[in-house]
């Protein structure tokens, strides 16, 4: 049967509308680029998601305990953390066009032209340009001479008339409380969920009895305000992430390091996505984040590239020695074995909810020639379907949809489970493969004699006959030894 996988974004984006995954925020309104909402079938998909991540980050490990830390914070928390002074994209202005695009993305852009063009030279030359600014003059003025140098120009209006490149830090600000509206009142959305942890270190600590090594894992909504934001779900304004912070003793940080990024890649592929489409990478040593001793992005192929999907940092003591500095509390340990005295570093795994779910619709779509037609359908693991089972009576007749319902009844109890009487059974098939639901049920004449039923899976169309008081454990056995064809 001839396959097509994915060849393009835009295929998920037109699915997620017309199933109901994702849709766009205040459509209505024009929306509001950047922000997306879950649909019915996305919000099923998202909580699978956050389970099998909250499951394998705590629920399996004896030393790892859950926070949920609230989304504003004190805004000494972001100068401790370097956020204030160094949460910056550099950006530059069209003038004719009013458009604001990322400096160093305009040109990685125009390397990758070079490229296409047979320029390989030229490319390499820029590349190690862009690879060394901030070491000439600073970034903004070393990335500003390439444009102007280079002539590069506007990808929408074409013009080449360029403000200065500045930095733009990318959190969110609003004001706190009702009564004035000056500096003091200042007041973050949280750019990153891990600072929540960070502060409630002690508290944890204090109260969970947990000794080091020990990991604070949360799922939580982060905001930035990124400059260049036209990727779907993989760069939004307002998203979502589940971090673990695990807090080991100094020496041990190397081994904890890759201990948890291949743990982290054991997971994504657990998820059912094909370990060919994963892959890390670890950063150069000259352009790790200012917090951190090692990091690697775990990166998936997307239709857009590979790109990071989730990030695993050595973090060091920075954070906790800042939050010392800056708040006068103690972030020590004290080790009542060796009676020794420190403070901790951090190993942390951070994956973007949304970027893992773009990365599972992604992975899942195929498009199948299938008598003359094509067949869409998501062959996401079973145990992430936002609809695990479709029942479906044969034909709108009281006494099949009695048989059906009570199906349904039944099977509610354990799995999500979705009734449809409309339309062919054809059809009815067709939207369930486009939902990624692996198993469907149909309800016919026979069964009412002999309490069988049909059940038809949703990768290979094959049917089989099955009593109804063996349905659960079909399922049961179909979603533990699912594997990716
Ligand atoms: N606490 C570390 C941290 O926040 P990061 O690499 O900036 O590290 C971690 O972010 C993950 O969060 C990324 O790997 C990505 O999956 C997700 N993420 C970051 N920015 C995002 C955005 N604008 N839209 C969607 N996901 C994003």
């Amino acid at each position: 049967m001839p396959v097509t996988h994915l060849d393009s974004l835009e295929k998920i984006v037109s699915l997620s509308k017309s199933r109901g995954f994702i849709f766009q925020s205040s459509e209505i309104y024009g929306g509001l680029s950047a922000v997306y909402d879950y649909g019915p079938l996305g919000i099923e998909l998202k909580r699978n998601v956050q389970n099998a991540w909250w499951k394998a980050m705590t629920q399996v490990h004896d030393n790892i305990v859950g926070v949920d830390a609230a989304i504003f914070m004190h805004p000494r928390v972001w100068e401790a953390s370097g956020h204030v002074e160094g949460f910056n994209d550099p950006m530059i202005d069209d003038k004719q066009s009013k458009k604001r695009y990322r400096a160093d993305m305009l040109i990685e852009q125009h390397i990758l032209k070079l490229r296409e063009n047979g320029d390989a030279d030229k490319a390499d030359e820029l590349q190690n340009l862009l690879d060394t600014s901030g070491t000439r003059k600073g970034l903004c003025e070393d990335l500003y001479e390439i444009i102007m140098n280079e002539e590069i120009r506007a990808p929408e209006s074409g013009a080449f008339d360029w403000t200065e490149v500045r930095q733009f830090n990318l959190m969110f600000k609003t004001h706190y409380g009702a009564v004035t509206k000056d500096e003091d009142d200042v007041i973050y959305l949280r750019p990153e969920t891990a600072q929540g942890i960070f502060v409630n270190y002690k508290n944890v600590m204090d109260t969970a009895r947990v000794q080091i090594p020990f990991g604070i894992a949360q799922i939580g909504k982060a905001f930035r305000n990124e400059v260049v934001a036209r990727q779907f779900v993989f760069r939004m304004r307002e998203f979502e992430q589940m971090e673990m912070q695990y807090f080991v003793e100094p020496g041990t940080d190397g081994e904890e390091y890759d201990k948890w990024l291949e743990k982290r890649m054991e997971w994504h592929k657990d998820l059912g996505v094909r370990g060919e489409h994963l892959r890390a990478e670890p950063h150069p040593e000259d352009k790790l984040a200012h917090y951190a001793r090692a990091a690697a992005d775990i990166q998936y192929k997307y239709p857009i590239g590979w790109q990071e999907v989730e990030g695993i940092h050595n973090r060091t003591d920075y954070d906790l020695s800042r939050h010392h500095e800056y708040s006068g509390k103690k972030m020590e340990y004290y080790d009542q074995k060796e009676q020794k005295r420190y403070t901790p570093y951090v190993v942390e795994t951070s994956v973007g909810l949304d970027r893992t779910m773009l990365m599972i619709l992604c992975d899942a779509y195929r498009e199948e020639e299938v008598d003359g037609d094509t067949r869409t359908v998501l062959k996401m693991h079973p145990k992430l379907a936002p609809t695990k089972v479709g029942i479906f009576p044969l034909i709108k007749k009281p006494e099949l949809k009695e048989l059906a319902s009570k199906i349904e009844k039944e099977l509610k109890e354990e799995f999500t489970v979705l009734y449809d009487e409309s339309g062919s059974i054809g059809k009815r098939y067709r939207r369930q493969d486009e939902a990624g639901t692996p198993f469907c049920v149909t309800v016919d004449f026979d069964g009412l004699e002999d309490n069988t039923v049909t059940i038809r899976y949703r990768d290979d169309m094959k049917q089989d006959r099955v009593p109804v008081s063996r349905l659960s454990e079909v399922i049961r056995d179909g979603i533990k030894s699912w594997k990716v064809i």
